[in-house]
Parts: C-alpha cells; sequence; structure tokens
C-alpha cells in the first residue's frame, strides 16, 4: 500500500483485492459505452470543478465506472454503499487503490455502519447528493439542516426514494432541487423491467441453483420491475401468478396471461414468492402460516421492509444457514420456508445487480442530471424535477448508435402532417 492510499481516507474490506476489482469495472466498461462518451466529455469540459460530491449507490462494477467518470469531470467525490448487502468488496478497494476516490462500504456491514457511513459522507460537506433510496437525503433534512445551504441539489434513481422524496415535498421540508432520476424513459423502461428482471432472477439461481422451469413463482406487484420479473420468469418455463393492489396493474398482469389473484390465495399456490411493490409486509404471518413446506420467499424491491421476517421468526424453532444468502426457517408446525438474502434486494445480494448494458443508461441518466444540476445551480425550485425530455432522447439516441441500431426520422411531408389539424377524413 502506497503511503498516499494509505492516507486517504476510506473504509473498504480488503485493499488487496483492488487488482480483481480494477479487471471487473474495467470489463463492466466494456458495456457503457454512453458513460463513456459522457466521461470523455466530463474530463474536457471539467463541468464539476469545485464541487463536492457524495454518491450513495449500490457498490458495484457499473457504479465504479459512474464514480470514474464524475471524478473524471472533476468532481471532489466520494462513495457510500446504498445496501448493507449490495457492496462488492474488489470494487470498493479499487475505486480507492487505483483512482483515489474514498469509499466506505463494506458487504455484510451492520445497521449502524451503514449510518456511520451515511454520516461521514454528510461530514464531506457536498454540494450534490447521488440518492439511491433517498437515506442521505432524509438524514440531511433530520439531522444536519445547518449543511442545507451547501446543497445545490440531489439526484435519485430508484422509485423507493422518489416516493419518499415526494413525501418530504408533502411535508415541507425538501428546500432544494431533487432530480428523478428513475422518471427518465431510458431509466425505468430498462433498468426497472429489464435490469432487475435478469437480475433478479439470476440472483435466485445464483443463491439456490433451483430448476425456475415448472415452479409456480408468485410475482408481487406488477410495476416496471413486477413485470421484468414475470416476464423472464415466465421465459425460464416458470407458471408466473402475479398479485396486485392497483386493478389497473391487475388487469395489465391478467391480459399479459397471468394469473392474478389475493395473496391469502396465491401463497397456497407458490413454490416461490419475489416481492416488488416498494411496500412494507406484504408477505405476513398469515401468508405464511398456509405457504408450501419449502415455499422460497424473496424480495427485489428497494427496501428489506417487505417480507415480514419478525412474525416468521417467531413462528420459528429454528434458522439455519443452507447455502450462502439462503435461510431456512424451521417453523414450530414443523414446515419450513427459506428466505433468501435476508430479505434484500436479491439481485444485488447474492448476484451481481443489473448488467452493465442497462445501468449505461441508468447512470448516463445519474451523471447528466448532476451536471444539469450544476448548469442550473439556483435556477430551479426546490422538489422534483424530470430529467429533461432532450437528455433523455440523447441518452437513448447514443445508445441506440452504440447497439449499432439505426432508425427512421421524419419526412417533411410527416412533420406537417404532424403539425397540422385541417386534414382529416
Ligand atoms: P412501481 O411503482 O412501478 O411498482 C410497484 C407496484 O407494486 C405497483 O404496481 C403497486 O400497485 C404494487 N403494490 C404496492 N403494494 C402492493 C401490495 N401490497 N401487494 C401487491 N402489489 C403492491 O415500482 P417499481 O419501479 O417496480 O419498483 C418496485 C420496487 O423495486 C421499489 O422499491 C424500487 O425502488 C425497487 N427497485 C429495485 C431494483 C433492484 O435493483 N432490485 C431496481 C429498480 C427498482
Ligand atoms: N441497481 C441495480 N443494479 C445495479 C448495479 N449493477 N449497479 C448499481 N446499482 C444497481
Amino acid at each position: 500500500m502506497t503511503a498516499t492510499i494509505a492516507k486517504l481516507n476510506h473504509e473498504v474490506k480488503d485493499l488487496s483485492l483492488a487488482p480483481l476489482g480494477k479487471q471487473r469495472i474495467s470489463w463492466a466498461g466494456r458495456e457503457m459505452p454512453v458513460l463513456k462518451l459522457i466521461k470523455e466529455r466530463f474530463a474536457q469540459e471539467k463541468p464539476f470543478a469545485g464541487i463536492r460530491l457524495v454518491a450513495c449507490c449500490h457498490v458495484t462494477t457499473e457504479t465504479a465506472n459512474l464514480a470514474i467518470a464524475l471524478k473524471a469531470g472533476g468532481a471532489d467525490a466520494i462513495l457510500i454503499a446504498s445496501n448493507p448487502l449490495s457492496t462488492q468488496d474488489d470494487v470498493a478497494a479499487s475505486l480507492v487503490v487505483d483512482e483515489g476516490i474514498p469509499v466506505f462500504a463494506i458487504k455484510g456491514e451492520d445497521n449502524a455502519t451503514y449510518h456511520r457511513h451515511v454520516n461521514i459522507a454528510l461530514d464531506h460537506k457536498p454540494n450534490i447528493i447521488i440518492d439511491d433510496g433517498s437515506d442521505v437525503t432524509a438524514t440531511l433534512i433530520q439531522e444536519r439542516q445547518n449543511q442545507i445551504p451547501d446543497i445545490i441539489g440531489t439526484t435519485e434513481e430508484t422509485t423507493t426514494g422518489i416516493v419518499r422524496l415526494q413525501a418530504m415535498f408533502k411535508d415541507g421540508v425538501l428546500s432544494f432541487p431533487a432530480m428523478n432520476v428513475n422518471d427518465a424513459d431510458t431509466k425505468h423502461f430498462f433498468d426497472n423491467r429489464y435490469g432487475t428482471g435478469q437480475s433478479t432472477l439470476d440472483g435466485i439461481i445464483r443463491a439456490t441453483n433451483i430448476l425456475l422451469a415448472g415452479k409456480t413463482i408468485v410475482v408481487v406487484g406488477y410495476g416496471w420491475c413486477g413485470k421484468g420479473t414475470a416476464m423472464r420468469a415466465k421465459g425460464m418455463g416458470a407458471n408466473v401468478i402475479v398479485t396486485e393492489i392497483d386493478p389497473v396493474k391487475a388487469i395489465e398482469a391478467a391480459m399479459d396471461g397471468f394469473r392474478v389473484m389475493p395473496m391469502a390465495e396465491a401463497a397456497t399456490y407458490g413454490d416461490m414468492f419475489i416481492t416488488v411493490t416498494g411496500n412494507k409486509h406484504v408477505i405476513r404471518g398469515e401468508h405464511f402460516d398456509v405457504m408450501k413446506d419449502g415455499a422460497i420467499v424473496c424480495n427485489s424491491g428497494h427496501f428489506d421492509i417487505e417480507i415480514d421476517l419478525e412474525a416468521l421468526k417467531s413462528k420459528s424453532s429454528e434458522v439455519r444457514i443452507v447455502r450462502p444468502f439462503t435461510e431456512e426457517y424451521v417453523l414450530k408446525s414443523g414446515k419450513s420456508i427459506v428466505v433468501l438474502g435476508e430479505g434484500r434486494l436479491i439481485n444485488l445480494a447474492a448476484a451481481e445487480g443489473h448488467p452493465s448494458a442497462v445501468m449505461d443508461m441508468s447512470f448516463a441518466n445519474q451523471a447528466l442530471a448532476c451536471e444539469y444540476l450544476v448548469k442550473n445551480k439556483g435556477k430551479l425550485e426546490p422538489g422534483l424535477h424530470s430529467i429533461p425530455k432532450e437528455l433523455d432522447r440523447e441518452i437513448a439516441s447514443l445508445k441506440l448508435k452504440a447497439m449499432g441500431i439505426t432508425i427512421d426520422t421524419l419526412t417533411a411531408e410527416q412533420i406537417s402532417y404532424m403539425n397540422s389539424w385541417t386534414s382529416g377524413t
């Protein structure tokens, strides 16, 4: 370890993991061409010179590429984990050793350490916060009001974080602009749907190595993540049941070919349950009571609140680890229920999160949202702001180009037709 690294503030598992992390960050970068272009421009233009930035994200190879792009743009950036179980320790090490970026994240850190890291992030006195779940922003508002004048704005990328920001705004405590990255089409259409769809099943398979074909899988919630998860589970040969509370989403699921029913009924059929609602206790005591022996439950929603594990614990005589990220709860009734990844997002706990190709677009949005905040410093109203449509379209165009796909453009006649109302039948 060089003297410089020793001096660099950090808290990671093991700096000697850096070479593996560097290799994997570079591999992920190959699938992130849009972010690469943005990084190259940032390196020229230095939009973040003099800006202190905190990123609270899952510390993955993709996040590393984002952090490197922000640093190339001149940001004085530090990175903390947005979830106790999602950190890739080799990546954290490489960011410290190879990139000189302070990282505070250790896979498996306890809640106290997680909150200490959130406070270390705020000690950095950020001007911009990149949040994933809004824990840094909530802590700032609850405990560090005196730092609010330093804030130019925040960016938030997950659905749950946006719900929290909306609640903060409603309570009159959100006094700075917050960019709604989740709202960008190039984010939720792809990250939430195809990213969560693939990586959730990846996490389940890595944790259990079970065959999905022929299994009855209950997907709880048919929003963007639920649609992707149900679609991919069906593609793997599972019989998918959907549960919902929104009548429109329930019709959509039914017309997409899934069986739809209340959880009380679905609980009796499922071999496996995947929660993706962002809501609390969508699987609870009364559902465990009627589940089959050996049923597997897991979550891919942001927080570990979707499955009522306290209720399950109270019904159990023993909890044993049967594989990494796989715990068997032996119920007093004699049957067992298997919980994956401690009820935390299974795609990041047991696998590596979304593939780089989708995070390319999510993080292009994050990077451009940060630049937009700096460019519009002092001009944006407090509250949530969508990513401007032209940035969303620019990201989509760059992604298409990188994928080698060209599309049609409007003819002059079509433009004129679309702008007129006089020609009908
Ligand atoms: P969404 O709002 O599009 O969908 C959530 C759905 O859950 C809605 O249709 C809602 O009606 C439904 N729902 C709410 N309560 C329910 C209940 N009790 N029973 C059944 N359905 C219920 O949100 P989304 O974008 O799909 O995100 C869902 C969660 O996944 C959020 O917590 C989000 O932050 C998280 N997320 C995780 C990842 C990941 O990497 N694992 C990626 C993106 C989003
Ligand atoms: N959220 C979901 N997948 C992710 C990934 N690969 N990196 C960072 N955040 C994520």
